[in-house]
């Protein structure tokens, strides 16, 4: 019988504190060929502009009001990849299987692996993004929505986690971000939260899984950094959505404050046919993402990036 080496290294400890504390875990998928440099040139000279971001930003800062969106224009995937390396620049690539299906195929054996191995994990919907990013860029602080895993493939980086409850994670700031209202990185964030991250340096072949929700920032080492996140809904992960969308326009639309986050119960039906009136209201189509994209990625540019006239693209 055909058997494949495990792409995590589990241990006891590691099945039973899965999705409970922000673990560290060893993989071998730094080796994968679909993350090879020819790879990601590949993946890059193909992908959509509705299947990637591209963002700048200040390196020596938390400043919010410097993060800019880009556009990827007449560039070869090689050429992308020089901008990255010289520049200051963070490619996010969105639904890779589009251009290679051995990413979804990967993908499944990921989450057949995870269903097989952490006791009663059963997940409804699972997706995989690969970033690639330049030296010392950041992601600021910010938490996402499903559950979440990050993949180190080269380069390092330093990954703060925070716990995943008030002040680290402020409710009302998650129900916008889960209504599609703000976005991710309008989480607020204070430096006293520092004394209580954990701060893991990210090296390939390690993967980092952490909590739902849990707030978390990224500082790439001095070097380009190539990881992929796995994202994923189980049927709680699902519920606990629908009841921060819930939340979230009670507390808007109604003022309503010290709600309750039963994910079960006639409280939970109300808010799930609250959340369904609501989308049906029409609100659905204002989830819609509006870039205001301002800069070109240019390898011969300073930073990798060119101004270019502002234009908005939705999607
Ligand atoms: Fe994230």
């Amino acid at each position: 019988m055909e058997t494949t080496a495990p792409i995590i290294e589990w241990n006891p400890r590691l099945r039973a504190q899965f999705g409970l504390r922000p673990l560290q875990l060893n993989h071998r998928l730094h080796l994968h060929p679909l993350f090879s440099e020819a790879a990601l040139a590949r993946l890059l000279d193909q992908v959509g502009r509705e299947d990637y971001y591209v963002n700048t930003m200040d390196v020596t800062s938390h400043n919010l009001r410097s993060r800019r969106e880009g556009e990827i224009r007449a560039l070869s995937g090689e050429q992308v990849m020089e901008a990255v390396r010289s520049g200051q620049i963070w490619i996010l690539l969105l639904r890779p299987h589009k251009v290679e299906p051995g990413y979804r195929e990967l993908l499944q054996e990921i989450y057949a692996e995870l269903q097989h191995a952490i006791p009663g994990f059963q997940t409804k919907f699972e997706m995989m993004s690969i970033l690639i990013s330049s030296p010392k860029i950041q992601v600021y602080y910010h938490c996402d929505i499903p559950g979440q895993s990050l993949w180190q493939v080269r380069g390092h980086k330093h990954v703060h986690v925070y716990p995943n409850r008030p002040p680290f994670l402020d409710q009302a700031a998650l129900e916008r971000i889960a209504l599609g209202q703000a976005h991710e990185i309008s989480l607020p964030y204070d430096e006293q939260f520092e004394q209580q991250a954990t701060v893991f340096d990210l090296q390939p072949g390690q993967m980092l899984h952490w909590p739902l929700n849990s707030p978390h920032r990224i500082v790439n080492g001095d070097c380009v950094n190539v990881s992929f996140t796995t994202e994923h809904f189980t049927p709680t992960i699902r519920r606990m959505f629908y009841v921060n969308c819930a939340n979230g326009i009670l507390r808007n639309h109604f003022g309503a404050k010290h709600l309750a986050q039963d994910t079960a119960g006639m409280k939970y039906w109300t808010k799930l046919a609250l959340v369904a009136a609501y989308k049906l209201s029409g609100n659905k189509s204002k989830r819609r993402k509006v870039l205001k994209v301002d800069f070109a990625v240019d390898p011969s540019a300073p930073r990798g990036i060119r101004d270019i006239p502002p234009y908005e693209f939705a999607r």
